[in-house]
């Protein structure tokens, strides 16, 4: 961040929800710091500014921010002002300030770049969807020195009839490739070699420019951030099961800078329920293209996202979920009770699960998923993978990802960090491994 010598104000932010969040807030911190002087500090109770950075993607995270709020209320600096940004801010609107009258403004997901004005206009609430935040550059603030978030679409254009995030992030378009090729070229100047392309949909990239841009599909993207020498490493997230044709899946398996890891979200392995949801894919479509993956990299790593207990699942339904998770043994499952959102299809179905059933479905998608991954991680032991470090652990270990996505965790000097190791797993566990560096 830069020095100045005008009086510095102190900044604490906190982001909820997805990696989307987490680059907003980047670039937030970037704009105050350019242009209000401030720095970010770890203590809200000395923050002249506070900052929520909320999701809404499910009920229980709105619930905790008014019992945060009120908790950053009592510890808050005389003076300090607390706004509340990002998907909650999009969907409450005013609503936010007439049950939390001390927050000064709300900042919807799609407005972010007028954090500066609204900083200054007491009880400002700027939530248009439809704003158009046409040049898509904003000053830069990076969290890590070593990776790269960069947004290549804002909004989402699907229906998915569980989903509100097309109310929070409004419609889909997708952010001239100059000007993220340009961005990629920036942020590798500064010693980053991993660069992870994010969007709602972003296998969707190409389908509408806010203006007469060249059309470039998501494939193509990707060769171009790839030919930019010093990337290492492409990780994006997340594409549509809906979108991944062989082009795709081809440039995936056949690109060496991608990293052999995808996240893949399912949602239902049953087709009536996908139907339900509105997802576009039937649970063939899915197995298909896990097929055709697996079959050019059978080393991939898949991830994916569940949920269970959406309206009118019945056992047989869930059944197919869970004989479709034992199939294709997933790499990692983040599994969710359905959570009903307001301003979707969804909201009004009247044949809800019955709230013990959801639990225990959940319950038991989460102890399979536990076997899946103990069964998986004894194999890594004695193995060699590519780490790339880029943390510093407070137990003081120094962290790194293999492309596929295994965390590991080595004793060894900061020196580490940034750079990319053979590494030998020499003790499993469930979320971390531990390594020694060969070379
Ligand atoms: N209820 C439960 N989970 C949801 N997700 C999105 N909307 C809902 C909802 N209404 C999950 C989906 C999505 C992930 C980010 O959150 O699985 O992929
Ligand atoms: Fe991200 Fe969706 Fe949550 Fe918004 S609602 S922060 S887009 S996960």
């Amino acid at each position: 961040m830069s020095t100045s010598l005008v009086e510095t104000k102190k900044l604490f932010i906190e982001t909820l929800g997805c990696a989307m969040n987490v680059r907003d807030s980047e670039h937030m911190i970037a704009e105050l710091n350019e242009k209000e002087s401030y720095e970010l500090t770890e203590k809200s109770e000395e923050a002249d500014l506070i900052i929520i950075n909320t999701c809404s993607v499910r009920e229980k995270p709105v619930h905790k921010l008014f019992s945060e709020l009120g908790v950053f209320k009592k510890k808050k600096k005389e003076g300090a002002k607390i706004g509340v940004c990002g998907c909650t801010a999009s969907h409450l609107g005013k609503e936010i300030i007439q049950r939390a009258p001390y927050v000064n403004f709300v900042l919807g997901a799609r407005n972010i770049s007028k954090i500066t004005e609204v900083l200054h206009k007491d009880k400002a609430v700027e939530i248009d969807i439809n704003y158009d935040e046409s040049e898509f550059a904003f000053k830069d603030f990076r969290t890590s020195p070593y990776k790269a978030y960069i947004n290549i679409s804002i909004g989402c254009d699907k229906a998915c009839t569980f989903c509100i995030v097309p109310k929070t992030r409004g419609d889909e378009i997708s952010i001239p490739t100059d000007l993220i090729i340009n961005e990629v070229k920036r942020v590798v100047a500064t010693g980053v070699k991993e660069i992870f392309l994010l969007g709602q949909n972003v296998n969707n990239y190409g389908r509408r420019f806010s203006d007469n841009h060249e059309k470039v599909n998501f494939t193509e993207l990707l060769r171009r951030v790839s030919e930019v020498e010093e990337v290492e490493r492409i990780r994006f997230t997340s594409p549509h099961p809906l979108h991944m044709d062989d082009e795709f899946i081809e440039e995936f398996a056949s690109n060496d800078k991608i990293c052999n890891q995808m996240h893949i979200p399912l949602q239902s392995g049953s087709t009536k329920i996908l139907k339900e949801m509105k997802r576009g894919y039937s649970r063939e479509w899915f197995l298909n293209r896990i097929e055709k993956l697996r079959d050019l990299l059978p080393e991939v790593s898949i991830s994916t996202d569940i949920i269970v207990a959406f309206p009118g699942e019945s056992d047989e339904d869930f059944e197919e979920t869970i004989d479709l998770v034992r199939q294709v043994k997933f790499n990692q499952l983040f599994s969710f009770k359905y959570s009903a959102r307001p301003h979707t299809e969804a909201e009004n179905y009247t044949n809800t699960v019955d709230p013990e059933v959801a639990s225990a479905r959940l319950t038991f998608l989460q102890n399979l998923q536990d076997e899946i991954i103990d069964e998986r991680t004894p194999t890594y032991l004695d193995k060699t993978y590519d780490v790339y470090f880029e943390a510093l652990r407070s137990d003081g270990y120094i962290s790194g990802r293999t492309a596929t996505g295994i965390l590991l965790k080595v004793k060894g000097s900061e020196e580490l960090l940034g750079t990319t190791k053979a590494v030998k797993v020499i003790k499993t566990g469930r979320a971390v491994q531990e390594g020694e560096v060969l070379t």
